[in-house]
């Protein structure tokens, strides 16, 4: 029996019960889930996909904004690991007659839940809940600061398809100012050895983002030939209180992959999307389905990543 079938935890760099952000994980832990998702991937091979890591143990599924891959990508992890689950969103919620986060969270942990999975519109939210709450708290995207397991995801299908992260040269084109998952994605990326490029309007892609290590430009048409990954990010209209480009079509004609614009691109290049994807905006819509396209890979990887994300939350939860 292997470690994954027994659902032991076995000798890793992870002693943490919460994961809020990339940025404050090391390479090595990076690696520890990296590694532990890709043993959790050939469980979805098997005829039987379930093991029994978390059985006995409780997911609450905590939805305070829309989601489809991410929600159903825990949902359907927690069940492969055995775990009970149950599934919130906020407008059947208490939340609607004005209860707070943290009550409503509490009311979790009084029900004994082990694992709380947290997607919110402010930053900050599950790290919040992290510090108060003796379960595990895994965010699932908060506002526009971090979406780990988007970032690991990525990396996963990255270092899946291409053997390596270290020395790829990765561009994230679009909205990177509103954007979880660029935020995420960057910090994964340097910490793994790769050099990352940000492209969009000076809008959306202000020159301080190269304080964090990765290069800015405002030209799409001048790093197609070098990228080895193009990362296209979604318009993020609900995060967007005013307009940062004249419109969609401008904003298609200079920093869309378009189907000219991808014939410059290396033959191996992988074409990535976080999803939702909005088609012929940010990518044309047969690119999106393209052989170079990596965009369903990236969703089925989700669900290995996030089986090792709460595989190894829960195993670092200290006995009470
Ligand atoms: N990529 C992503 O987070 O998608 P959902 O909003 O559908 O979860």
């Amino acid at each position: 029996m292997n470690q994954l079938d027994s659902g032991a935890p076995g000798a890793t760099s992870w002693s943490r019960k919460d994961l809020v952000g990339i940025q404050e994980l090391s390479p090595a832990e990076i690696t520890t889930i990296l590694d532990t998702a890709a043993a959790f991937k050939t469980v979805g091979t098997r005829e039987i996909k379930k093991v029994p890591a978390l059985r006995g143990q409780t997911l609450i599924n905590f939805f305070v904004e829309p989601s489809t891959r991410t929600r159903v990508s825990f949902e359907l992890a927690a069940h492969r690991l055995s775990a009970d689950v149950i599934n919130i969103s906020a407008s059947n919620s208490s939340l609607t007659k004005g209860e707070t986060l943290k009550d409503t969270a509490k009311v979790f942990e009084a029900n004994h839940a082990d694992i709380i999975v947290l997607r919110h519109s402010s930053a900050g939210a599950a790290q919040f809940l992290a510090e108060r709450l003796h379960a595990s708290v895994i965010n699932a995207g908060d506002g526009a600061h971090e979406h780990p397991t988007q970032a690991l995801l990525d990396t996963f299908t990255i270092r899946e398809k291409k053997g390596r992260i270290a020395g790829l040269h990765v561009a994230i084109v679009g909205d990177i100012l509103f954007s979880r998952v660029a935020r995420s994605n960057i910090h994964a990326l340097l910490k793994l050895g790769a050099r990352v490029t940000l492209v969009g309007p000076s809008t959306l892609v202000p020159r301080v983002f190269e304080e964090l290590g990765v290069t800015v430009t405002h030209d799409l048409d001048s790093i197609l030939a070098d990228a080895d990954v193009v990362n296209l990010l979604r318009i993020q209209h609900e995060r967007q209180r005013k307009e940062y480009f004249p419109s969609l079509g401008e904003y298609t004609a200079l920093f869309g992959l378009t189907k000219a614009r991808a014939e410059r691109l290396k033959p191996d290049a992988l074409i990535m999307h976080p999803g939702p994807i909005n088609r012929g905006v940010e990518i044309d819509s047969e690119l999106a389905d393209g052989s170079r396209s990596v965009i369903l890979d990236q969703v089925t990887n989700g669900l290995a990543v996030r089986m090792a994300v709460l595989y190894l939350c829960a195993g670092a939860q200290a006995p009470s």
